[in-house]
């Protein structure tokens, strides 16, 4: 077990208050055995387990953090996640590994509420920093989209409010909630995810778009495509070039919008 892993019994002790399964408490009992001297025979008799499940949990204590380990165990799908919220999996447990930092009984009623399928993949659970790069701004300028240092270079650069900036988005408010609370102008249509119009390209960080059913697989996972109007950052630090809806990729998607049109 390597350092960030480092277990500590008054901590599985504290989990196991607040598990649902059997399963869940029966590991966390054993893992506390163990982590008190209790060779593995003994483990495997007393809590009857097999060599390969066993060997599953200490693997996956080894390379996961205990409350993405706990959610597998307590029945959270995180395939099922990654389809509904158009996130990579390492994204879902990322944000499951986040949690560490909640005190345990919030962590645990969180995880039992995506075991029960009862919460929108993902509920965000802190504020996060959007930064904004209008892709207009980007063309003006001559620059492209994957300039490396594109933000560095608009932050020198003396762009207006609308083009370049930074916006706080609270707990479970979606990004074109928090851009319209502060009077921003932001492209959007239908407000439900069913355009493209809110559509921004994500260069950092991740958005979760729980409800999203016209982006294609390649729009979010190649063009790292998301819809502002029904998404919700998952990271604690998001940079994304907004206004793209006039980019070939989101064409057909595109609905009359009561926004200006930019040129092109
Ligand atoms: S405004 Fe139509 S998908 Fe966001």
């Amino acid at each position: 077990m390597d350092d960030e892993n480092v277990l500590e019994p008054s901590v599985l002790k504290a989990w196991l208050a607040h598990v649902q399964r059997p399963r869940t408490v029966r590991m966390l009992m054993l893992t506390i055995a163990h982590l008190e001297g209790i060779d593995t025979a003994n483990l495997k008799a007393w809590y009857d387990v097999s060599d390969d499940e066993l060997e599953l949990w200490f693997d996956d204590l080894e390379q996961y953090s205990l409350p993405v380990v706990i959610a597998r165990y307590e029945g959270v799908d995180f395939a099922e996640l990654a389809t509904a919220s158009g996130l990579t999996r390492q994204t879902i447990a990322d944000w499951f590994a986040g949690l560490e930092g909640e005190p345990i009984e919030e962590a645990a009623d969180i995880i039992a509420r995506y075991s029960a399928r009862q919460a929108r993949p993902l509920l965000s659970t802190r504020e996060s920093r959007v930064h904004y790069l209008d892709y207009q701004a980007i063309r003006d300028q001559g620059w492209a989209i994957d300039d490396d240092d594109l933000f560095e270079k608009a932050s020198d650069a003396a762009l207006s409010p609308e083009d370049y900036g930074r916006v706080l988005v609270e707990a479970g408010q979606t990004i074109l909630e928090a851009v319209e609370q502060r009077g921003m102008t932001w492209p959007y249509a239908c407000r439900g995810g069913a355009c493209a119009n809110c559509a921004v390209i994500v260069l950092e960080g991740d958005i979760a778009m729980p409800g999203q059913t016209v982006l294609t697989d390649h729009q979010v996972r190649v063009v790292n495509a998301r819809l502002t109007c029904v998404g919700v950052p998952v990271t604690d630090t998001v940079k994304l070039i907004k206004n793209v809806q006039r980019l070939d990729a989101f064409e057909d998607l595109r609905l009359p919008s009561p926004m200006t049109e930019f040129s092109t």
